[in-house]
């Protein structure tokens, strides 16, 4: 057994990645890239002129989501993430630059590369799920 799959079957995602620090990085991360990169305009463009609720929204959500501290849960309840995004356009090139804006954060913020193939993987089942536009 490497140390990676070792790591993956006796701790969770959340210690895993390094714990809220290295949550709270990729969050901004994530975000600084959807502000700043052009291949991320469709996904910067469904937001609001500020993204700071959202950073701190997705901070609190990753967490608890990771298998860490359940922020999110505690102030609002049950995520419902299908039904919160509804009133937001999302459509394939969304979901798309969603997931690919969150890869580019995962790899340079050092999260290690089987953490980040699973966490992509999953990434991509939710942000599909919450597709409410054909295209
Ligand atoms: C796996 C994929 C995704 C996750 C885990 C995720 C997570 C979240 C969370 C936790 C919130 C805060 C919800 C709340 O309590 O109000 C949020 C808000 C939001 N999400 Fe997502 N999201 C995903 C994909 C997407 C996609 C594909 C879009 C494309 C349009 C999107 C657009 C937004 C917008 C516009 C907001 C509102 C931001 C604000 O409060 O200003 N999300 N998302």
């Amino acid at each position: 057994m490497n140390e990676e799959t070792q790591a993956a079957n006796t701790i969770t995602p959340f210690e895993w990645i390094g714990g809220e620090a290295r949550v709270q990085a990729l969050t901004d991360r994530f975000y600084d890239l959807m502000d700043l990169e052009p291949a991320y305009t469709e996904l910067r463009a469904a937001h609001g002129p500020e993204l700071d609720s959202a950073r701190q929204k997705l901070f609190w959500f990753l967490c608890g989501w990771l298998g860490g501290p359940s922020y999110y849960t505690d102030q609002f309840g049950h995520p419902r993430l299908r039904a919160r995004h509804m009133p937001f356009s999302i459509g394939i090139k969304e979901r798309d630059q969603w997931v690919a804006c969150m890869d580019q954060a995962m790899g340079e913020t050092g999260v290690p590369d089987d953490l980040r193939a699973r966490l992509r993987e999953s990434f991509m089942g939710t942000a599909d799920w919450m597709r409410n536009r054909g295209v």
